[in-house]
């Protein structure tokens, strides 16, 4: 008896502390609407029958080459995102290839719905991101070679830098199917339309010609 009482002690703690975080909303957004017969989507996805699942639903091929790193960051970054890979749907994890050439960079960006662990293959990578307001905008980094493995707390800005004059392969792990991609400078540079000048020089402290030039800037998106 005494057993047993214990053991529902247990559960209950254990089924009061299992939840640190807040379930994923899956999508950038879900406007309801009031609609009996629309569809439910999942990521905006229908469900194949699963009778009708197979094998190649859940094998992918695009990371068997390197990517194409002549751009002006001087790197790619192959996703095995739940668009590139309609097998992950609802499995809540997701890949990445990185591959840069020498000095290339992964710029400031930020995955909303996803923590993501990164294993360096080959290189050498500055990695490093940034804490909350809260936690005073504090910068984590390291210098990462083979074999090394840090790791993106969800939502933070993040970045990586090849500081080798040889080329870098890394692979990304995320903790979401879809963990969408907010590039910093692509956003807040390149919206569309673009966000008001006034709004960018106040925020930024600088003056409008500057916050033009910022603005006519090709922001190329890596992946
Ligand atoms: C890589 O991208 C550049 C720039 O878009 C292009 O000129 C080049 O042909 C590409 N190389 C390969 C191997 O696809
Ligand atoms: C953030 O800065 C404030 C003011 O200097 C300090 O009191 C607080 O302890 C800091 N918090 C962290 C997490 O470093």
């Amino acid at each position: 008896m005494v057993v047993v009482y214990f053991l529902f002690v247990l559960l209950a703690l254990a089924s009061s502390c299992a939840f640190a975080s807040d379930p994923s909303p899956l999508q950038d957004f879900c406007v309801a609407v009031n609609d009996p017969n629309s569809a439910v989507f999942v990521n905006g996805k229908f469900c194949k029958d699963p009778k009708l699942a197979m094998a190649d639903d859940f094998f992918f091929t695009k990371f068997r080459y390197p990517g194409n790193t002549s751009n002006q960051l001087g790197s790619k970054v192959t996703t095995a995102f739940v668009d590139q890979f309609p097998g992950l749907n609802t499995l809540g994890i997701a890949m990445a290839r990185l591959d840069f050439a020498p000095y290339g960079l992964n710029p400031p960006h930020i995955h909303p719905r996803g923590t993501e662990m990164l294993a360096v293959m080959e290189g050498t990578l500055r990695v490093g991101f940034v804490t909350s307001n809260q936690l005073n905008n504090t910068l984590f980094t390291k210098v990462l070679t083979k074999g090394d493995v840090f790791v993106f707390p969800q939502g933070l800005i993040h970045f990586q830098l090849n500081i080798g004059q040889t080329n870098a392969l890394a692979f990304a792990f995320l903790s979401s199917q879809n963990p969408g991609l907010i590039t910093i400078a692509n956003s807040v540079f390149a919206s569309n339309p673009p966000i008001n000048v006034d709004v960018l020089t106040k925020a930024f402290q600088v003056d409008n010609k500057l916050i033009n030039y910022l603005q006519e800037q090709n922001w190329f998106d890596n992946h």
